[in-house]
């Protein structure tokens, strides 16, 4: 092995202890420092592992050890984060969404590409067994030509058990900026980007309420829509139905399925790595469950950062992150116009993961 990837965090909140714990099972990935705009939080977070320092931003962005800012601050900070990590001359992977708008997240993108570094972007979870397994088995020809699909998250809103929710309600996020990333990036790595967008979106509550935490009980607004469905055209002619909502107790429906001329998968839920993915072929009365057959295995948040070591674009990469934005931009659009909206940008389907599992327990690099 070479020498490691060396990380920085930016950003110790809620999501931090998870890449804490796939970048601890990474032997490939050496985490340096972590900051916060709360030192006392950055302190806290480095605290149990010997070696890695608590520093401040600035400090961090411009240390010299460090290859990639890891920027898992909140969507709102996102660009102001990657742009000055940019500017350091460091690579970037960034929590989802890439940026609050698509024009900040264009500057990022287009930063990066003057500075000759490269970006990242979260989901990488759409690396794991489910989604490789459903793709694997749409290339391989099991369902037919892939005609359509289904989307569907509904819960009741995240603020029940965050404990500083106020970005979930503020521009960047809401239902599908929040967890659309998810789900859009799994269809476009199943079925292609996106070309046409046809929307519609509602927002039942001004307020919402804290429900954990200190902050409990108190009250935040809402300036985001908080149910959002429309389709997504692909550039193949697959057309997606997508229902992101905050305003639904619950669903029995499928995270995703996609439906082809010659059978149907459902997939699993594309914000976890793994779950099973069914199989129902034309003429057969029940749904068999398929083996796994790509994918990263045992795989947490972070795992996406293995693309740094080599000369790739990061699979888990920015121009997915921003067709990705840009579609989901488009339908709030469409939502507000009244009419469909083409989507601008476009991307490739990212690259394949063979089945493998890329971290070896017990030679993590914070420990
Ligand atoms: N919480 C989850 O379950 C979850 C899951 C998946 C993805 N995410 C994503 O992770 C990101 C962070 O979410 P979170 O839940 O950890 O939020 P959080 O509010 O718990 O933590 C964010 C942290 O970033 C820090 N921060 C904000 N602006 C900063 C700046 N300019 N410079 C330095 N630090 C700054 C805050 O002080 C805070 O400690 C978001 O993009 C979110 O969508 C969260």
């Amino acid at each position: 092995m070479g020498q490691p990837l060396t990380v920085g965090i930016v950003g110790c909140g809620a999501i931090a202890a998870q890449y804490l714990r796939t970048i601890g099972r990474l032997p490939q990935v050496r985490l340096v420092a972590v900051a916060d705009l709360d030192p006392e939080r950055a302190r806290a977070t480095a605290r149990p592992y010997p070696g890695v320092e608590a520093l401040g931003v600035a400090e961090l962005i411009a240390d010299p050890r460090i290859q990639v800012v890891l920027n898992l601050t909140v969507p709102a900070a996102h660009a102001e984060i990657a742009l000055r990590a940019i500017a350091a001359g460091k690579d970037v992977y960034c929590e989802k969404p890439l940026a609050a708008t698509s024009q900040d997240a264009r500057r990022v993108l287009e930063a990066a590409r003057e500075a000759g570094v490269r970006v990242g972007c979260a989901p990488d979870t759409v690396l794991g067994t489910g989604t490789q397994t459903a793709r694997a088995a749409i290339d391989d020809g099991l369902i037919g030509r892939p005609v359509a699909a289904t989307a569907t998250m509904m819960t009741p809103g995240h603020e029940r058990w965050h404990p500083n929710p106020d970005f979930y309600y503020a521009p960047g996020g809401g239902p599908l900026l929040d967890m659309g990333p998810y789900y859009v990036s799994s269809l476009v790595t199943m079925l292609g980007p996106v070309s046409t967008v046809i929307g519609a979106a509602g927002r039942t509550r001004a307020k919402r309420t804290i429900g954990s935490g200190p902050r409990q009980g108190e009250e935040i607004p809402v300036t985001v829509d908080t149910h959002v469905t429309g389709v997504l055209v692909h550039e193949s002619g697959a057309l997606s139905t997508l229902v992101m909502s905050f305003d639904a107790v619950a669903t029995q429906a499928p995270n995703i399925e996609v439906h082809g001329e010659q059978g149907s998968l459902v997939v699993p839920d594309p914000n976890h790595f793994d779950g099973p993915v069914l199989l129902t072929r034309l003429g057969e009365d029940a749904a068999r469950e398929l083996p796994v057959s790509a994918g990263y295995t045992e795989a947490g948040r972070g795992v996406g950062l293995i693309d740094f070591l080599s000369d790739r674009e990061p699979r888990a990469g920015g121009t997915l992150a921003f067709h990705v934005l840009d579609v989901m931009e488009s339908l709030l659009a469409s939502a507000h116009a009244g009419r469909s909206v083409d989507v601008e940008s476009t991307c490739e389907r990212p690259a394949t993961v063979t089945l493998s599992n890329p971290a070896t327990r017990g030679q993590g690099g914070v420990a």
